[in-house]
């Protein structure tokens, strides 16, 4: 899916929210890394990711040719800080309505509202899409997603008290939430 916006920061700053595409691979591979080294609420470990450069820039790719799903990224002076994605649970009659969301954005540039303005681009866009609902699983204690995510429409549904198993932590209460799209 194809999307541009600019929006400005708490600190002045603009930042550009744009699909990613092939040629960003890298720097966006590389935001993964630090988001995911930085805090203990994503779902995977930087040593368990599968993919590679060449297959991150055909995912992205494919994303910017997909009419039904993104990967956003967010732009502050030319660096990608950020991202986030909305996907298709499952292209089946019964689950074509639901897409999932995730994000994440460097710590460096936290609270300046880049994470409120990839969410609400992404809800844009699964409306656009024509889903019904957009879901999402955050960590019990992941206090600023969850603010976040409750500001921006989304209503929990059930929680999940072994959801996640952290090498650090032990279990991880998951908090379950859906956003009506309609
Ligand atoms: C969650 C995350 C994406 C938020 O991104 P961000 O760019 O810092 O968010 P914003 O600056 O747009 O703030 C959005 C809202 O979060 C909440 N928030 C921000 N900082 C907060 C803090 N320190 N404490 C509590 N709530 C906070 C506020 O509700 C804020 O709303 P506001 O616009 O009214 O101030 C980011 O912290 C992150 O990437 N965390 C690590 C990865 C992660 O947890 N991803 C979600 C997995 S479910």
């Amino acid at each position: 899916m194809i999307y541009k916006m600019t929006i400005t920061l708490k600190d002045g700053r603009e930042c550009l929210l744009r699909n990613g595409t092939g040629d960003d691979a890298e720097a966006v591979l590389s935001v993964f890394i630090a988001t995911h080294e930085q805090t203990d609420y994503l779902t995977t470990y930087t040593d368990e990711m599968p993919i590679t450069l060449d297959e991150e820039r055909e995912f992205l790719d494919k994303c910017t040719e997909d009419e039904r799903g993104i990967e956003m990224i967010a732009e502050v002076g030319g660096k990608i800080v950020g991202n986030a994605g909305i996907a298709c649970i499952k292209n089946v009659d019964k689950l074509r309505h639901r897409a999932s969301f995730g994000i994440s954005v460097d710590k460096e540039y936290w609270g300046l509202g880049i994470g409120r303005g990839l969410t609400e681009s992404c809800i844009e866009c699964a409306k656009n899409a024509g889903y019904t609902q957009l879901e999402l699983e955050a960590v019990a204690d992941n206090e600023t997603a969850l603010s976040l995510y409750r500001s921006a429409g989304f209503v929990e549904y059930g929680r999940n008290p072994k959801g996640f198993k952290s090498r650090i932590s032990g279990w991880q209460e998951l908090v379950l939430m859906r956003l009506e799209l309609e």
